[in-house]
């Protein structure tokens, strides 16, 4: 099988993650007069399954160390499909909350295996595009969900739809799975070197892959161990990856993507576009800049570096974001109520190119194999939990601060960001996951 093809398949788990992420806002305008449900419980409804996720991804890591990637995805994906049509079935409030939960879960085991197998398939020159065809799927997943959105909107029983239709791809990633083998990486750090060679013959279509074998068998005569305990997180050569891992994944929250996805159509009503429908339309094309400005990244991350890109990524979201809070403090309407609307949109596109894609990126490349799920799990928890945050917070910081304000706020989580960035992240470009680990074993940081 071609490798793009392979790629293409076992990135299906960002579909997931990002269709749920976009569709629930759409559903809950027809949920909350089916079920009578207050402001709170709405708020409950979405951040139950953002929880839900932070739960998920503390088992993921245990779970895939111990028992491979493959096996998890798959019941990752059943459940996901579960939770979908529970949900779109759900008579009742509790049963849609324990939807919600099934989905939420599965997404927050999905959001973390899936780069994280896509990483350990990848030969290391590619490793940044394909990895990142996970963030391709999550925008493509959102602006997917913003059209099922608007196309069952007219029925009073189209959230069952919208909800329904979740579940299609995660029967899509359950099929695939059946076909794809498991991590080679994961296989020889069990010992099981018959079955890492054949998987990775698979994965690079026949040709030979004796190079990659010996790379990977020495990194694990180093370690001694394939499955080490989490103490090994708290060794020195872990240190780095844990601080740029848990340190990235506040970031990539609390500077306020999320907002954007989730309010957007609010907030561009708020910066004077004149009707509901406008302000949709406004949405999907933000939803689309994301989307193009991810392939933009893939085929960049690569060879301008992950560092690069971040760096130029968080300093124009630092200026969009200005933008932003300078339009709203200025009371823009009308014609300039367009500014606005720019203004978030390359906020976005800035978003798309770096700490989208590389903080996915980065954590599937810097931990160390024996403990490389556990500190993605520990990343990924503190991601999710973050979205929570900053999702329940965002109103309420905009009633009690004001639009502006609260935009400056993220404008200043930003230039945290990228001091952070600038001292702290490495580059990873163009080496082995198992030159990596040396690297930080040697010298404890990456040169
Ligand atoms: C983030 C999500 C966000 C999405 C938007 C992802 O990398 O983790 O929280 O909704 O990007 O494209």
């Amino acid at each position: 099988m071609n490798f793009t093809v392979i790629a293409i398949i076992a990135g299906l788990g960002g579909l997931l993650f990002g269709y749920d992420t976009g569709v629930i806002s759409g559903a809950l305008l027809f949920i909350r007069h089916v079920f009578h449900l207050g402001p709170a419980m709405q708020g409950v409804v979405v951040a139950i399954a953002l929880g839900a996720a932070a739960v998920g991804a503390a088992f993921a890591g245990t779970l895939s160390d111990k028992f491979g990637r493959r096996p998890v995805l798959l019941v990752t994906a059943a459940v996901f499909v579960l939770g979908a049509l529970l949900s779109a079935a759900a008579w009742s409030v509790a049963i849609l909350l324990a939807g919600r939960v099934l989905v939420g879960g599965a997404i927050g085991v999905a959001s973390m295996l899936t780069p994280l197998y896509l990483s350990e398939m990848s030969p290391r020159d590619k490793r940044g595009a394909v990895v990142t065809i996970n963030q391709a799927y999550i925008t493509i997943g959102i602006v997917v969900s913003y059209g099922v959105g608007y196309l069952f909107s007219h029925g009073g029983d189209g959230w069952r739809w919208m909800l329904a239709l979740g579940a299609l791809p995660g029967v899509i990633l359950f099929a695939g799975m059946l076909v794809l083998p498991e991590s080679p990486r994961w296989l020889a750090g069990k010992g099981h070197r018959e079955a890492a060679r054949k998987s990775l013959a698979f994965l690079r279509g026949g040709r030979d892959v004796e190079a990659e074998l010996r790379d990977l068998r020495q990194d694990l005569a180093r370690e001694g161990r394939a499955t080490a305990p989490w103490s090994v997180l708290l060794e020195p050569r872990a240190r780095m990856p844990l601080i740029v891992g848990i340190g990235l994944a506040v970031f990539q929250q609390i500077t306020g993507i999320n907002t954007v996805i989730y309010f957007a159509p609010t907030i561009f009503q708020k910066a004077g576009l004149s009707s509901a429908s406008v302000s949709i339309l406004a949405t999907a094309g933000v939803g689309l800049v994301n989307v193009v400005m991810t392939f933009v990244a893939m085929r960049l991350l690569d060879s301008a570096g992950r560092r690069r890109l971040l760096l130029v990524g968080l300093s124009g979201m630092l200026v969009t974001l200005l933008a932003v809070a300078g339009g709203f403090m200025a009371g823009m309407q009308g014609g300039l109520a367009w500014v606005t609307v720019i203004s978030v949109a390359a906020y976005v596109a800035f978003f798309a190119i770096g700490l989208g894609p590389v903080f996915w990126l980065l954590i599937a490349e810097i931990f160390p194999l024996a403990v490389r799920g556990r500190g993605m799990s520990l990343a990924t928890i503190a991601n999710w939990a973050f979205n929570m945050l900053v999702s329940i917070t965002f109103l309420d910081l905009v009633h009690g601060l004001g639009r502006g304000p609260t935009f400056l706020i993220y404008a200043a989580m930003t230039l945290i960001t990228l001091v952070f960035t600038w001292f702290l992240v490495p580059e990873t470009k163009g080496r082995s996951l198992e030159q990596i680990e040396a690297a930080l074993e040697g010298e404890g940081r990456l040169a």
